[in-house]
């Protein structure tokens, strides 16, 4: 069994996998700015409040872990139409924080249109995107060159449109561009993934598109 620090625990993807890798029998370390104000316990579950921006914040999570999810999101809609760099600021926070220290293996979710994955989208959904979500995605792309420019051993994930559905573990891992595509994946098929990756080593350093 694994200890397992998530960056991004307090709500959606980050949450469920907290949950999932729980009932999975691994020690969690729940990290977020507000996670330790939820109810949510658990005998190998271990709160912390803190800023996935602050080093020292990271440096102190890090401490005694195996393996770290890094699953962020932004605390609002309009967040969308402001400069975005909450992805690759944390995420070069965090990847010099891991190089320096033992644990090195890191999954991360961005989302299907981030880096080299931007050239899969419908030619129909590409303006509209932009529009809302390309501060977003050019952030996110920059956060996926950080990690895929790092030592590390990586995974980065990324889901297709999210949806609140149940886990069924019925969904396609792409792992090949000529694949890629966009489509609909819960939350809780994402967290199935991520918590598979703790153990699997099969998509070491890819960058799968998760849809249905
Ligand atoms: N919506 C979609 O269709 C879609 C599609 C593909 C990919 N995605 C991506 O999937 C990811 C997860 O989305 P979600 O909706 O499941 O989660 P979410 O509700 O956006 O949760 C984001 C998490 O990030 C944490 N967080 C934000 N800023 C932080 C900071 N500075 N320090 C520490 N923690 C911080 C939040 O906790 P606190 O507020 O407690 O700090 C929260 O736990 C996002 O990156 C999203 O862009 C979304």
């Amino acid at each position: 069994m694994a200890s397992v620090l998530i960056i991004g625990a307090s709500k959606g993807i980050g949450l469920e996998t907290t949950h999932q890798l729980l009932a999975a029998g691994h020690q969690v370390r729940a990290f977020s700015r507000s996670v330790a104000e939820s109810e949510m316990s658990h005998p190998r579950l271990e709160k912390i409040r803190g800023d996935a921006l602050n080093r020292h914040n990271i440096d102190a999570a890090l401490e005694g872990m195996d393996v770290v999810i890094q699953v962020l999101g932004l605390s609002s809609l309009l967040d969308l139409f402001r400069p975005v760099s909450l992805f690759s600021n944390a995420t070069r926070v965090l990847v010099k924080a891991m190089e320096a220290k033992p644990v090195k293996r890191l999954i991360c979710i961005t989302g299907f249109v981030a880096g080299d994955s931007q050239a899969s989208i419908s030619y129909l959904q590409r303006r509209p995107f932009q529009i809302l979500f390309g501060r977003a995605y050019a952030d996110k792309s920059l956060q996926e060159q950080l990690i895929k420019d790092s030592s590390l051993e990586w995974t980065i994930a990324r889901p297709g449109f999210l949806t609140n559905g149940r886990r069924t573990g019925r969904y396609k891992i792409l792992d090949r561009a000529s694949e890629w595509r966009n489509g609909m994946i819960s939350r809780l098929n994402v967290a199935d993934f991520l918590v598979r990756q703790v153990e699997d080593r099969t998509h070491l350093e890819k960058t799968p598109v998760l849809v249905c």
